[in-house]
């Protein structure tokens, strides 16, 4: 089994639509997954209530920082195992990340949002540093659509030394109607731009999980 977090401080960058889309992707890849729902706000458990005919992953809150105690024990069984991370919530951040073979970084495109990034991205770093993992890498969340990643974007994604998911979500209403109803966009229509990104992430999301390479600093392990 192995655990894949979404964590970003920062409120409303797509923590719970990219968590509870890749957890859909994964299974829909094949994986056996399930969902954990860290926040106290719920969200990810609302999406797991909003329908009962799509048998999408089971979603099950667990909202104390001992999580990365009892991961092991409540995801027993399955493949994998995606974490929807918490806003402003720094102890369950940490718990999360101690559970993590692989913590991925929702992150809006724009330079600010990227920079503030830093303490998650350092207690990752520190983290590894004592026990070797978890990975890491940013995803690009909630891009315009038409536009390219701005210059000053790119270039605070690129002053970290993390590798940034191919896969990315651009603002498309598809992602909040899926949301309502307990859905992937994949489920909703599988033919469209959305489904291709969460397809893109999906497979991007195993191929650093699954790689003996792990980027660190600019070395490999
Ligand atoms: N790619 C997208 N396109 C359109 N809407 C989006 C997209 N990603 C997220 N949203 C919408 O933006 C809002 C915030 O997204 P989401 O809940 O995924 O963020 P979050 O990081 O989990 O927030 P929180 O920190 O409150 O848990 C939601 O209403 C969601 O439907
Ligand atoms: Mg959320």
């Amino acid at each position: 089994m192995k655990v894949i977090s979404v964590l970003n401080e920062k409120g409303g960058c797509g923590k719970t639509t990219i968590a509870t889309n890749l957890a859909r992707g994964l299974q829909l890849a094949g994986e056996s997954v399930l969902l954990i729902d860290s926040d106290v706000q719920g969200s990810a458990r609302d999406w797991g209530a909003a329908q009962e005919t799509v048998d999408t992953p089971v979603v099950v809150g667990m909202d104390r920082p001992t999580l990365h105690e009892d991961v092991s024990r409540v995801g027993e069984g399955n493949d994998l195992v995606v974490i929807d991370g918490a806003a402003r919530a720094e102890k369950m951040q940490t718990s999360a990340i101690k559970a993590s073979d692989l913590v991925l970084i929702p992150v809006q495109p724009s330079a600010y949002d990227i920079w503030s990034s830093e303490t998650l991205v350092e207690l990752v770093e520190a983290r590894r540093e004592v026990t070797g993992r978890p990975k890491a890498a940013f995803v690009v969340s909630r891009q315009i659509v038409g536009t390219n990643l701005a210059a000053e974007a790119q270039e605070a994604l690129e002053s970290f030394d993390l590798p940034v998911l191919e896969g990315r979500t651009s603002q498309r209403v598809i992602y909040a109607e899926a949301a309502a109803q307990g859905l992937s966009v994949v489920d909703l229509d599988s033919s469209s731009k959305a489904a291709g990104e969460v397809r893109q992430i999906t497979e991007d999301t195993l191929e650093i999980l699954n790689s003996q390479i792990a980027k660190t600093n600019g070395t490999t392990q």
